[in-house]
């Protein structure tokens, strides 16, 4: 018998701990999100998921890693995001990687334009074009910094046409002061995301 969703994203994971904390995880996303019949409305849903369980594991290792880690997702998806393409509401771009992070045991804060209202994780809505958007956050606080598809997303360049690359230094620039020193940055806009460790500190 095919594997259905949860359990094709459950393979994701290449050891049996983390299959193991994977399956828990999805489930509870299932129960609390409806995630699986999501899925089977837009098969996006998963794609997505996918993406981010894959970047959590390429960028700790074993997911247990995460326990207790403080994770700041930059326009971390909300209950009001529409797909560029359409304009419609899509559940693609719900705030899966921070249920995912909280989940796992991380404890992440989620930043987004749009409706968060009612997710358990630490959120707030901001508007990252604003100047000094982020500097309510604490300096060094954050273990990890996950960034995917604001920069990348025709919605924010058509919003912001020229300026969207003085928004981005801006807001790499913030991330480099949020992050402590050997935290782990995941940067996505489209392409296969990339994780890298803080230079500041050489760790
Ligand atoms: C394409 S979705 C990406 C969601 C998620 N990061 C992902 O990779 O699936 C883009 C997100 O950026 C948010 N966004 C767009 N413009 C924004 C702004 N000026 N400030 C904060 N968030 C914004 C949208 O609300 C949406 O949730």
């Amino acid at each position: 018998m095919a594997p259905d969703a949860l359990g094709r994203l459950t393979a994701l994971g290449r050891t049996v701990s983390d299959r193991g904390l994977l399956a828990r995880a999805l489930r509870r996303l299932d129960d609390g999100h409806g995630l699986a019949a999501k899925i089977a409305a837009e098969p996006r849903v998963e794609e997505v998921v996918a993406q981010f369980a894959s970047r959590l594991l390429d960028a700790f290792g074993p997911l247990s890693a995460l326990r207790g880690q403080a994770v700041l997702d930059i326009a971390c998806g909300s209950n009001t995001s529409r797909s560029p393409t359409t304009g419609l509401r899509t559940a693609a771009f719900e705030p899966w990687m921070c249920r995912l992070l909280a989940e796992l045991g991380a404890h992440p804060v989620g930043v987004d334009i749009g409706d968060l209202d009612g997710e358990t994780f630490v959120h707030h809505r901001v508007d990252l074009a604003v100047a000094g958007a982020l500097d309510f956050l604490v300096t060094g606080s954050f273990d990890a910094i996950h960034e995917s598809r604001l920069f990348g997303s025709p919605e924010f360049r058509a919003a912001h046409g020229r300026a969207t690359e003085r928004i981005r230094r801006e807001i790499h620039q913030q991330e480099r002061r949020l992050l402590r020193p050997g935290g782990i940055l995941i940067h996505s806009d489209g392409r296969p995301a990339a994780a890298s460790r803080s230079p500041h500190l050489g760790q």
